[in-house]
């Protein structure tokens, strides 16, 4: 039986209010008609009670520590699966079988190589530049060269847009990389698989044979892997709120970079290092920085968020990783004994008990990467790496729905009410 809400507002006026119920049992007021039966909207500031959409793509409980892409849990594809084949099933639905996954992994191989005309501009880019921005308007420039993927007209069109745009952000990346570095770029090999080749193309030597230790490898997949999506995210929400105007997934996905990188959102993994950086160097100490943390003049930067209110799942993921693949890499790194300082402090202490705070996908994200040699410049690129599939979906979500109308917000004005325009002289 449909359910139902009832809105009592001033003048005794009441409407009923449908009552939306997800898969997971999540409840929600549907207000589509508010404005037009009352003439109210509602006001949400940063949007933590307002569900922009219904979508099927991932399942996060935040009371409970829960996150499953398309059902699966986290844990499971941490483990089990490869970034790839996360991918294909979070821009497909399913898991891809051995055929299908072949396919979609030829097609990566196909498509990871730039175009000329591409590469050379990276030599117009200044080596001190900040890759995220090199990234987010490389993206722009891969639609020039392939205007036929501006308009998507099947679904096998979108399947090429979708591995062109996951096979080459990881060549931009790479080759973004090598121009900061003064280094010459390195093309994709064929016979590499996507991390492998990802790393080929960041640390391999022409006059030398290249092969990754295999937990390398195998770390950056789950890094990937665990970045892939996250719902209606700040950089998500920008990729389906730009793509709801009709722009096409490169566009759109460019934008979401740009949302990405703030050091609220994807850029807190570097801001994390720096912190422990401030830490190991001795300007501040542990029990020094905490207590300006309780004070607010600092942030502990990877504790928190905006939904989970319990343990992020992928930062325990990524702590057993750290603490397993940095020994075997035989990698001392100091900063990891001080996350733990502070992890430890933190979860004991009333200020983060009471604001529900736990360690988030950044707390150790960032050591693990500069265990696998990933420079601090870089560590927001990888997460754009790895949510992109989480954006591509999105994007498809919103492009393939019959009902999906641009999306456009109200406000409540706060500014003057009708004035009239001063002539100069008299101002
Ligand atoms: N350090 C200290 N205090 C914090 C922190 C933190 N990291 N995070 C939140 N708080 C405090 C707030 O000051 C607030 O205190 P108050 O109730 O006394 O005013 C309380 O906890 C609630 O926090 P909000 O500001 O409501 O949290 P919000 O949901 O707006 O912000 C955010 C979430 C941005 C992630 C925040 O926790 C933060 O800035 N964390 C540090 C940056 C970070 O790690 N970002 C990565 C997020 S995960 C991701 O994007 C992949």
């Amino acid at each position: 039986m449909s359910q139902s809400a009832q809105l009592k507002l001033s003048g005794d006026k009441t409407i009923d209010l449908p009552v939306v119920v997800g898969s997971e049992n999540e409840h929600a007021l549907d207000i589509g008609k508010l404005r037009s039966s009352t003439g109210y909207i509602t006001i949400d500031p940063a949007y933590g009670n307002t569900g922009s959409c219904q979508s099927n793509i991932c399942f996060i409980n935040g009371e409970e520590g829960i996150l499953r892409y398309r059902g699966y849990p986290i844990q499971q594809l941490a483990e089990n699966s490869t970034f790839v084949e996360t991918a294909y099933m979070l821009i497909w639905g399913e898991l891809p079988n051995k055929q299908q996954l072949a396919e979609w992994s030829g097609l990566l191989t196909e498509h990871a190589p730039l175009h000329e005309g591409l590469r050379f501009a990276f030599n117009s880019t200044p080596p001190q530049g900040h890759p995220m921005a090199t990234l987010s308007s490389m993206i722009n420039a891969v639609s020039s060269y392939h205007p036929e993927l501006l308009n998507i007209e099947s679904d096998d069109g979108f399947k090429v847009a979708a591995a062109k745009l996951l096979s080459k952000v990881r060549t931009i990346a790479a080759f973004s990389y090598r121009q900061t570095v003064g280094a010459p770029v390195r093309y994709p090999k064929p016979d590499f698989d996507y991390c492998t080749n990802f790393l080929h193309m960041m640390f391999s030597k022409p006059y030398s044979s290249f092969e990754p230790d295999p937990d390398v490898v195998q770390a950056l997949n789950q890094i990937f892997i665990l970045h892939a999506d996250h719902e209606q995210n700040c950089s998500t929400s920008t990729v389906r709120m730009v793509g709801s105007s009709g722009a096409n997934l490169f566009a759109s996905c460019a934008a979401g970079v740009c949302a990405l990188w703030g050091p609220l959102h994807g850029g807190a993994n570097v801001a994390v290092l720096d912190m422990l950086g401030r830490i190991y160097s001795g300007k501040t100490s542990v029990k020094e920085f905490m207590e300006k943390v309780k004070s607010k003049e600092e942030k502990l930067m990877g504790f928190g968020h905006r939904v989970y209110k319990n343990f992020d799942p992928r930062a325990k993921i990524l702590e057993e990783s750290a603490k397993k693949v940095l020994p075997k890499l035989g990698v001392k790194d100091p900063l990891l004994a001080i996350a733990e300082e502070l992890k430890d402090i933190a979860l004991a202490d009333e200020y983060f008990i009471e604001r529900k705070l736990y360690p988030n996908v950044d707390f150790f994200s960032g050591i693990l990467m500069r265990a696998i040699g990933i420079p601090i410049n870089m560590f927001t690129v990888m997460f754009a790496i790895g949510r992109m599939p989480g954006w591509i979906a999105h994007w498809y979500e919103v492009f393939k729905d019959p009902n999906a109308r641009i999306n456009r917000p109200r406000q409540v004005y706060t500014g003057p009410t009708e004035r009239d325009y001063t002539p100069m002289d008299k101002r």
